[in-house]
């Protein structure tokens, strides 16, 4: 006998916004079962602010996943997208090409740091990654490094779900259930530790220290390093902020043993923390840095690899002539993508982002760390427009607490992320006082009335 399926809530079938069943779609990272028992839709999007099939407002206090930093809706990249739809919507860039990619990969190329001038296109944070990890074997080996194929990535590290990411990542979780991950690869400790910094403002104090375990990771494995990926500012693990002194340390050790350093920027990049990039935040510049969501204001789904130019040239001029790097993909530089990230990068820097995040910023501050004596909180760290809230799990129920906030949030109007037990946040740059009080007081509520 066919079981009856689960029961899905009436829908509206007269409105176009509201799908008329939820079964077929296989949402990710999801606890689809509970959705589809209790869904909560968002159906339009403006400004700061999503709103549901009801028309019930919800304050982003998440810029959608990290990713819409312009702010909703921004009507100078939906024309931009709109205009070269109907101009041309495909074409290859396998040994041809448009202009309007290469535009957006100058433009890419104008932000990054200097000597980083160099962009492959992908389409997410997740082919970013792997488009790294590859590049960074790639250039190894045409270096005549051929036995550097190991790949460093660190505890508690998110590079997406490829399997080059998912492996180079630190996060137990996303491995258990697909069996053997890439081989060669190794972690460094991450730098997590509320003993001693707990409620740091801003970059903790200690354990730079923990950089020095890739001197350990040298030793055990020789030359056979390629290259250490870390996020500058680790988000989807709940908001790491590296401590004073780490990156600069890293950045030392992988010049003294040929390694390459990679950044991976999905979320730090495109003004998130107060500056274009995490790197000139934090002051420490990679030899490749990934990026994605911020890039097209995640109009488009589109991600981007930038390498030195040493980088490229030793991958490209060592090559014999022909195909130089057997990587790349169909949507690779897609002609909407790329008009968004065009239009995207304009905005950026016609509203200066990074600037109004930076103004911005100590308001934040102090509006996050008030929740420090709210019921449970164990630690609050930020950096730029992040802020990480982490709560004592309830007993025998990781992240059952921290889910239900989420919950209550969203019934109040206001969209928070949560990652285990701790509450995230990354709204819009556009973010204004107002809205900074209504997110905090909502998260506040709902951390005292949830334990
Ligand atoms: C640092 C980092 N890298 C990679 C990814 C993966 O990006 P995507 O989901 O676009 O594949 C994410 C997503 O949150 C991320 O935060």
């Amino acid at each position: 006998m066919v079981p009856a399926r689960p029961k899905v809530p009436a829908m509206n079938e007269m409105s176009p916004s509201r799908p008329n069943n939820l079964d077929s779609f296989w949402m990710p990272y999801s606890d689809n079962r509970y959705f589809k028992q209790n869904p909560r839709l968002l159906a339009r999007a403006e400004g700061m602010s999503y709103f549901t099939p009801e028309g019930r407002e919800i304050l982003d206090g998440t810029a959608g996943l990290w990713c819409c930093n312009a702010g909703h809706g921004r009507r100078e990249i939906v024309e931009a997208i709109q205009k070269q739809a109907a101009i041309m919507d495909f074409a290859p860039t396998f040994q041809l090409g448009h202009p309007i990619a290469f535009e957006a990969a100058a433009r890419v190329a104008e932000m990054t740091p200097e000597g980083i001038d160099r962009v492959f296109f992908t389409n997410s944070g997740s082919e970013s990654a792997d488009t790294a990890l590859k590049i960074a074997l790639a250039y190894q080996k045409a270096r005549g490094q051929s036995q550097r194929v190991r790949l460093i990535g660190r505890e508690r590290g998110y590079h997406g779900v490829g399997f080059g990411g998912m492996s180079v990542g630190g996060i137990g979780g996303n491995r258990k259930q697909f069996g053997a991950m890439l081989p060669y690869v190794d972690h460094l400790p991450h730098t997590h530790d509320l003993q001693r910094n707990a409620f740091t403002r801003g970059m903790p104090a200690h354990g730079v220290e923990y950089a020095d375990v890739l001197e350990n990771l040298v030793a055990l494995h020789g030359d056979t390093i390629a290259a250490v990926m870390v996020e500058p500012v680790a988000g989807s693990t709940g908001v790491l902020v590296p401590p004073v002194g780490y990156l600069n340390r890293l950045r030392e050790l992988c010049d003294r043993h040929g390694i390459l350093l990679i950044f991976d920027e999905v979320i730090t990049g495109f003004g998130r923390l107060g500056t274009d990039f995490g790197a000139e935040r934090l002051g420490v510049v990679p030899d490749i840095m990934t990026m994605a969501k911020g890039l097209t204001n995640a109009a488009v789904p589109m991600g981007a690899v930038a390498t030195t130019n040493t980088v490229y040239d030793t991958v490209v001029n060592g090559s014999p002539a022909g195909i130089e790097l057997f990587h790349g993909y169909t949507y690779s530089g897609h002609p909407l993508a790329s008009a968004a990230a065009i239009a995207t990068l304009a905005l950026h820097r016609e509203e200066d982002l990074p600037g109004r995040a930076r103004a911005i910023e100590p308001y934040w501050q102090e509006a996050a760390h008030s929740l420090r004596s709210a019921p449970g909180v164990v630690d609050i760290r930020d950096c730029g427009l992040i802020a990480g809230i982490e709560l004592a799990p309830r007993e025998g129920k990781p992240g059952a607490r921290a889910m239900d906030i989420f919950r209550k949030c969203f019934d109040d109007g206001v969209l928070v992320r949560v990652t285990g037990d701790i509450v995230a946040l990354s709204p819009p740059l556009i973010i204004e006082k107002p809205h900074v009080d209504r997110l905090i007081g909502t998260l506040n509520d709902a951390i005292h009335a949830i334990h």
